[in-house]
């Protein structure tokens, strides 16, 4: 059964369509990869699940329920602006811990368990503005893993990272994502991460944004980035490139 259900979303800007009829039923615990070029309207359908902009026609729902009335996590395209300046990492980090109530002592040790349990090196006492984007980008991800949200919607979050944090991270998101049973709706347009994360790719064009294809991967997990080089997924890496 669909968990999360995108109908029929259609989007206009300035009397341009930007989305085109989106039909989109997301299993509940999967992660699903929204793949196109520039332009072609992923930031905007991801605001439109989140409930930031309104579709002109269709409606999303989760798990039954309009996705307005529900926890859902997004990491930013433009993430550095979703931090918040005044407060540290750890206190960005512990955010959503601060809006919920918990005491101040509980939020730390919360956020420095994820952090150690991920074997993640962040300078919690800083300031973003002390930080360097890649570690930005980490708060900002930890900042919605701590929420435990039922949804979390990550707009191309690992595209500041150091090839070796990046590397690390996508080993680490395919297991919390499993091991929450959480489901993750994941923006890019790099064809290896694309291939490396998804069990399910969302393939895009634009003018108008229009879903064009859709190709499931089951591939044993966690997967390397060199596995989207095997010989098994060569069709994949083949259908992705000619859409780029
Ligand atoms: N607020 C807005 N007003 C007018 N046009 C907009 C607005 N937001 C987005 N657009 C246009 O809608 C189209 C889709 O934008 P969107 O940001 O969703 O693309 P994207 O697929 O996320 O691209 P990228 O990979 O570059 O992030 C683009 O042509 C963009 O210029
Ligand atoms: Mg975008």
């Amino acid at each position: 059964m669909s968990y999360v259900e995108i109908k029929n979303i259609c989007k206009y800007f300035q009397n341009n369509i930007v989305l085109k009829k989106i039909n989109l039923k997301i299993k509940r615990g999967t992660l699903t990869c929204i793949f196109g070029s520039n332009g072609c309207g992923k930031t905007t359908l991801l605001n439109i699940i989140a409930g930031v902009i309104k579709p002109d026609v269709g409606y999303v729902s989760i798990d039954g329920k309009k996705s307005n009335d529900n926890i859902i996590g997004y990491v930013f395209q433009d993430y550095r602006e979703s931090l918040l300046p005044w407060k540290t990492n750890l206190e960005n980090i512990a955010f959503p811990l601060e809006i919920k109530g918990i005491s101040k002592k509980e939020r730390e040790s919360k956020v420095l368990d994820i952090v150690k349990n991920l074997n993640l090196r962040i300078p919690l006492d800083n300031y973003p503005y002390q930080s360097s984007g890649g570690e930005q980008q980490l708060v900002a991800l930890l900042r919605e893993i701590i929420a435990e949200p039922k949804v979390i919607l990550m707009d191309e979050p690992f595209s500041s990272l150091h090839c070796k944090s990046r590397d690390y991270l996508k080993i680490e998101i395919q297991k919390i994502y499993k091991n929450l049973g959480l489901t993750i709706i994941f923006v890019s347009h790099e064809i290896a991460e694309t291939m490396q994360l998804a069990d399910r790719i969302i393939i895009m064009k634009k003018y108008p944004g229009e879903i064009i294809n859709m190709i499931d991967i089951n591939f044993p997990r966690p997967r390397t980035e060199e596995v989207t080089f095997s010989k098994e997924l060569s069709d994949v890496r083949k259908i992705l490139r000619s859409q780029i």
